[in-house]
């Protein structure tokens, strides 16, 4: 029998709002793992153009409700990026939100990825998870203990393992094509550049662009970082003031809503593109960055090269030539977009979402929706 409802709806709870108002999402599971006890969310936004996937994050949460608007958030910007990188692959995220103060020993991610793991394998092939902030292609191989709907395993498994140098290395096609737009040359030498976040993916954009010899202010909240910028010859700066350098691009290689209302207004760049995912404070901080002529390339943009590697590879049986061909088409779509940008006299954000709109627009024209699209990689190994 239902008791009494005592609870606010969770629109009104205090710990947390949530991105949306009204849900798009197709699924979303919300489980306590059995094993680690954590909250494991599986977000399934959309399979209008292809089964889901996205990648795992494990995270600090101040609530686990602030883990499910990260996973809604994260799962829709995955939406965009398949859809704007051309792959027949819809968005999903999972978020393992761990409390203030828990420690993730060994043992208890070893549970919280098998808990992952049953999520996904119960999704029956909906969504494939892959690496995101938090999580390695170590950490895949044992989500591919229990279920086969995970990318970017180690190459002794047959995954295309780490995802990070293709993350950068399409993130550096898009700075060629943002440079040639602020100063007429693809060419990357003498652009100035502020890398904010030296992890796996900015650490090689910072030595990629270093080696092309762009001029470097490069920023990490970890200080052990700033050796890298001894190496490569580049200024070191608070992240902080990275972001407000006087510099040609910034590019934002951490973790996501450095851009606020607060800080557009003392930005000195002329553009601001990297790979960091869901980048804007809110959807409104567009708007500001487009009124101070601020050059913004959204970051499902940017940040393709990963999934466009791991689709290429895993999915669609290609070299890694092949693979690196793709992910440096990337410099091809921010050309087209910000060319679209400048005759409609739009933004490269409405020019994106055009775009999006219009992939997944056909898709339904297709009638391929409304009959959640799974991955079939059973049928693939089974042959004899
Ligand atoms: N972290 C990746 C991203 O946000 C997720 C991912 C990588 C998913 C590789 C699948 C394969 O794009």
């Amino acid at each position: 029998m239902a008791g009494p409802i005592t609870q606010l709806p969770i629109s009104q709870l205090p710990v947390s709002q949530l991105p949306i108002s009204q849900l798009e999402h197709e699924q979303v599971v919300i489980r306590t793992g059995r094993r680690s006890g954590l909250p494991v969310i599986v977000a399934v936004h959309s399979t209008a153009l292809g089964p889901a996937a996205g990648g795992c994050r494990i995270w600090r949460y101040a609530a686990w409700q602030d883990g499910l608007a990260d996973a809604l958030r994260l799962s829709s910007a995955m939406t965009a990026k398949f859809a704007a990188a051309g792959l027949a692959c819809g968005g999903g995220k999972t978020v393992v939100a761990l409390p203030e103060g828990f420690e993730l020993t060994a043992e208890r991610r070893r549970e919280a990825l098998l808990d992952v793991a049953d999520v996904v394998e119960s999704l029956g092939g909906l969504y494939a998870t892959g690496p995101d902030v938090g999580t390695s292609p170590q950490d895949m191989a044992v989500i591919g203990e229990r279920t086969e709907y995970v990318f970017c395993k180690p190459a002794e498994l047959g995954g295309s393992a780490d995802s990070s140098p293709a993350t950068a290395d399409g993130a550096v096609a898009a700075l060629r094509a943002v440079g040639a737009v602020l100063r007429g040359t693809t060419t990357l030498a003498g652009l100035r550049v502020a890398v904010v976040g030296l992890g796996n993916v900015g650490g090689r954009v910072a030595t990629t662009l270093a080696a092309q010899g762009a001029e470097l202010v490069l920023s990490d909240i970890d200080p052990e970082r700033r050796a890298l910028a001894g190496e490569l010859g580049a200024v070191w700066a608070e992240p902080g003031s990275a972001l407000t350098a006087e510099v040609d691009v910034v590019v934002p290689a951490a973790l996501g809503g450095v851009l606020t209302e607060e800080l557009v207004p003392r930005l000195r760049c002329r553009a601001v593109a990297g790979p960091a995912n869901n980048q804007l404070a809110g959807p409104e901080v567009a708007d500001l960055l487009a009124a101070r002529g601020i050059v913004w390339v959204p970051d499902y943009i940017v940040s393709a090269g990963g999934v466009i590697h791991a689709i290429a590879v895993e999915l669609d049986k290609q070299s890694e030539d092949e693979a690196l061909e793709r992910v440096l088409g990337i410099e091809g779509t921010v050309a087209d977009l910000l060319a679209a940008a400048r005759t409609q006299g739009g933004t490269p954000v409405a020019a994106a979402e055009e775009l999006v709109r219009a992939r997944l627009g056909a898709a339904r024209s297709r009638g391929v929706v409304g009959e959640p699209r799974r991955h079939d990689r059973r049928a693939a190994v089974a042959q004899p």
